[in-house]
């Protein structure tokens, strides 16, 4: 399968970078073909400018300067998130990647004020989010990143596609052990892509 390997954390020795690689290599071991996508090292913007604003409806405009992104999106059979959770939310980078690649024309079209989806080609998602709080914590707060995989991008791939959500909670305590038995999770759900 084309994976896109979809990766935001800005510490290459951080816990999110070892999930990277985790994924990375699992993929690559298990014969699909990734681009690994990791958006601080090939410095993304992702700031939505007054240009791309104005140019957001209209297609192909809106995409000039993101092309590549958009041409990498549009070869994807699935995508794999790797992300630390900020804010309960993305990283600035990841949300400014979402924001500004996207697009109408791209990920989507709106046909008379409607979203119709043009993700159908992406049969597999698999979130590896990792969060400072529990659980318990995380689902007062609403969980919104795991709604966003759940029901949004779910909502935007194929119909009969899947989308796993792997989180790992707790990391400002969490044991070595735990996060070992995380790394080994995401290398199977990466082998069973
Ligand atoms: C700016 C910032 C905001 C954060 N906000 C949240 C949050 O809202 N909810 C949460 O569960 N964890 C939050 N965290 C904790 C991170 O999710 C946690 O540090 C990360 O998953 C640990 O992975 P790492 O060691 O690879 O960075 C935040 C961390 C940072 C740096």
């Amino acid at each position: 399968m084309k994976v896109l390997l979809l990766f935001s954390h800005p510490v290459e020795s951080s816990f999110g970078a070892a999930v990277h690689e985790t994924a990375r290599a699992a993929l690559v071991a298990a014969g699909h073909d990734v681009d690994d996508c990791d958006l601080y090292a090939e410095g993304f913007d992702p700031v939505l400018s007054r240009r791309d604003r104005l140019t957001y409806h209209s297609h192909p405009e809106n995409m000039e300067l993101v092309a590549d992104h958009c041409r990498r999106l549009d070869k994807a059979e699935a995508l794999v998130i790797v992300t630390p959770i900020w804010n309960f939310g993305y990283p600035a980078i990841l949300k400014g990647y979402f924001d500004r690649v996207w697009l109408p024309g791209v990920s989507f079209d709106l046909v008379e004020g409607k979203v119709q989806s043009r993700l159908h080609h992406i049969r597999k998602v698999v979130a590896c989010f990792t969060y400072g709080s529990t659980a318990m914590l995380a689902f007062l707060s609403g969980n919104p990143p795991k709604k966003i995989v759940k029901r949004v991008i779910r909502a935007q791939i194929n119909p009969r596609g899947s989308c796993r959500f792997l989180p790992l909670y707790d990391m400002n305590r969490n044991s070595q052990e735990i996060r070992a038995r995380y790394l080994k999770t995401v290398a199977g759900a990466m082998a069973a892509l």
